[in-house]
């Protein structure tokens, strides 16, 4: 059988993704229900900084009685050039399973193809799957369904606004992206979701009658250069209580962190009462488990 990997979330069959988001949900209820992943070793190989999904994975690891190598680009022989190839062909003949977080995506590509191991995408510069089942999962834990849902997107058109617009497939919501024109998501991807996904300028457009409204850094990892012209170009697009006053009256608010306060988002969305944030990203550690169980199975 072929090798399954999650570089994406449309990697998998749906009914597959919501059942990992449901399974992340039980084992939060009882975290020892998990499969026993005994003697099995992921691997986690990180080219950017990481506090959430690193220590959601290792942690997820140690709870089911398997253990983690974490390896970055400058204590392996990948800062020193080997090519990722190689370096595929040999970790997977050794770990269980290997999340990555690198920078190009099609390096994430070119390892699965010759990994006999699953592989998971920890983030990449196009995409950021492993948030999104948390992202879900949290919705899902405040509102119940997000099957036709209105979300809206505020901000970049990022690895993270990409990840939403599969889920969007995936979950089955509409989500509205607002955006700079420079700084428009894929056109492809816009494109082969279009029945469920718009792009809009203004962000009170995006955020009219939502359910959810996300929004993420002005400058991902690997932009910091840019960060001065970043800010200058999101100049209004800030989720703040005006910008909320427009959502749905219950309407939650994610931020997949780490966060600049006074920047994309205020405070009070994440530090105030009723602020979710916090359970999206524990739920990091549920829902990267219940993808880890179902991907490494028994
Ligand atoms: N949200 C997220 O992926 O956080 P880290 O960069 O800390 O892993
Ligand atoms: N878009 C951000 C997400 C961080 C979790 C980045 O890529 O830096």
């Amino acid at each position: 059988m072929a090798v399954k990997h999650f570089l994406t979330l449309k990697d998998l069959p749906a009914s597959d993704v919501l059942a990992i988001v449901q399974r992340a949900m039980e084992l939060k209820q009882d975290p020892n229900k998990a499969i026993s992943q005994a003697r099995k070793t992921l691997g986690l190989v990180f080219e950017k900084s990481s506090t959430r999904t690193r220590v959601a994975f290792e942690v997820a690891m140690n709870q089911m009685d398997g253990s983690s190598i974490f390896l970055t680009s400058d204590a392996s022989q990948i800062g020193r050039g080997e090519p990722i190839e190689d370096t595929a062909r040999v970790l997977s003949r050794m770990m269980d399973c290997i999340a990555i977080r690198t920078f190009a995506h099609s390096t994430l590509e070119k390892f699965a193809e010759l990994s006999r191991v699953p592989v998971i995408n920890a983030l990449s510069d196009d995409f950021h799957p492993c948030q999104l089942l948390a992202d879900v999962q949290t919705f899902m834990e405040h509102r119940g369904d997000i099957k036709g849902a209105r979300v809206a997107w505020i901000g970049d058109g990022n690895n993270m606004c990409h990840s939403y617009i599969n889920a969007a497939e995936v979950f089955d919501f509409q989500l509205t992206v607002a955006c700079p024109a420079d700084y428009e998501p894929s056109a492809e991807l816009v494109e082969a979701s279009k029945a469920r996904v718009s792009i809009v300028r203004d962000p009170v457009q995006a955020a009219k009658g939502a359910d959810l409204v996300v929004t993420d850094v002005y400058a991902s990892m690997g932009q910091e250069e840019e960060q001065l012209d970043r800010l200058q170009a999101f100049d209004g697009f800030q989720v703040n209580p005006e910008l909320m006053s427009h959502a749905a009256d219950n309407a939650l608010v994610m931020h997949c962190l780490p966060a600049h306060r006074g920047e994309e988002i205020t405070l009070e969305y994440l530090d105030g009462e009723g602020s979710v944030v916090w359970d999206e990203a524990e739920n990091r550690m549920h829902s990267q488990k219940a993808l880890l169980e179902y991907l490494l199975g028994n």
